[in-house]
């Protein structure tokens, strides 16, 4: 495995290494993720088997221009209004943190797409990855750079540390801007679906195509619904720590330990806490999301947090939950996947 910062040349060496069939862990804006040529099966099969993934869970195709979603999509099987929908989604959204599910083209390979007749494609708004994808083909089959069900990636050493030995090339391109992954939305069914939370909050996409269905995780679970994005598998985002998660309001509650550690969303949750807690002798790790209970400023450093307390052993992790609004959503929905039930 060789580890570089992003160059012309770590990128050339990079895209070369894709065209020939071996895998990159790459940069994008929402956390890093594990590429494969999207036109070459045989590419796709090493990053499944680098994530330990089940092969019923399909990829994002990544693109670097509109230009190729004609070649990985087969629009003309979409309806024109919804057709219309899309042109205006794209428009606002890409490039961008937002995965559209569409119609696959034959020259997608089925063992990306888990065998479905749907593609997942997104455009992502970060330069590197872009050149990335521009030089090596034009389409990149890729998930999160990360073991199969473990904590995301949003730094290069995350990717490095649990998949360094399983990859080609890990580029190093600094800390993941949104550090929540991309919304994935599904557009061939008749009403609009959200599959999964991520970086474009669901009130955005409803400002501009009126409302959108919530079928991700958490609105599934609590319906008695099955699975309808493979991805929706309840073990997932997990810190090695058992993960327990909490309302603001439970906080006066909450038990103490002091071989736990605490997560939480604001400094005045914290504080909460510190006038309950804050006396004993014994002083467990806390740590707070965002001091003035930012959600955007809260997401870009959830997983990395998560990384950190994981490293501490301590015998368990309590996290408190973020406002349900804009990227809100996504955190919660990770760390409800994260805890134990
Ligand atoms: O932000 C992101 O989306 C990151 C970066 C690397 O781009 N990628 C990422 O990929 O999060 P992954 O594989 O960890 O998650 C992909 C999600 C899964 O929940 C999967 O089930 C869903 O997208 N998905 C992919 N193709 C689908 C399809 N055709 N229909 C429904 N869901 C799909
Ligand atoms: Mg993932």
């Amino acid at each position: 495995m060789e580890y570089l910062p992003i160059s012309s040349k770590s990128l050339e060496k990079a895209a070369e290494v894709l065209r020939r069939g071996g895998i990159v862990v790459f940069p994008t804006e929402t956390v890093y993720g594990l590429g494969a040529d999207a036109y070459n099966s045989e590419a796709i099969v090493k990053v499944f088997e680098a994530k330990g993934r089940p092969r019923f869970d399909p990829l994002i195709v990544h693109i670097a221009d509109v230009k190729t979603l004609e070649e990985v999509t087969m629009l003309s099987l979409l309806s024109k209004e919804t057709r219309d929908k899309l042109f205006i989604l794209i428009q606002k959204f890409w490039p961008g943190p937002l995965s559209l599910v569409l119609p696959k083209s034959e020259k997608i390979p089925g063992i990306a797409t888990a065998g479905l007749s749907t593609v997942a494609v997104r455009f992502p708004a970060h330069e590197a990855a872009q050149k990335l994808i521009s030089l090596s083909g034009g389409a990149v089959a890729a998930p999160s750079a990360n073991p199969f069900g473990a904590l995301s990636p949003t730094k290069a050493q995350h990717a490095q540390r649990n998949m360094g030995d399983k990859v080609d090339i890990i580029l190093d391109g600094g800390p993941a801007k949104i550090g929540v992954e991309s919304t994935v939305l599904d557009i061939t069914s008749a009403g609009i679906r959200i599959l999964r939370h991520g970086g474009i909050p669901k009130e955005e996409i409803e400002s501009v195509i009126g409302a959108v269905e919530d079928f991700s995780f958490a609105a599934e679970d609590k319906s008695e619904g099955g699975l309808v994005s493979p991805g929706q598998l309840k073990s997932h985002y997990a810190p090695k720590t058992p993960l327990l998660v909490f309302n603001r309001e439970d906080i006066v509650n909450l038990p103490f330990a002091a071989d736990a550690a605490w997560l939480f969303f604001d400094d005045s949750s914290h504080n909460i806490w510190l006038e309950k807690h804050g006396g004993q002798a014994q002083k467990p790790i806390t740590k707070v999301l965002s001091a003035l209970g930012n959600v955007n400023k809260a997401a870009a450093c959830l997983f990395e947090t998560l990384h950190e307390l994981d490293d501490f052993k301590v015998s368990k992790i309590f996290a408190q939950f973020a406002p349900q609004e804009g990227l809100g959503a996504a955190i919660n929905d990770r760390l409800q996947r994260a805890g134990v039930r």
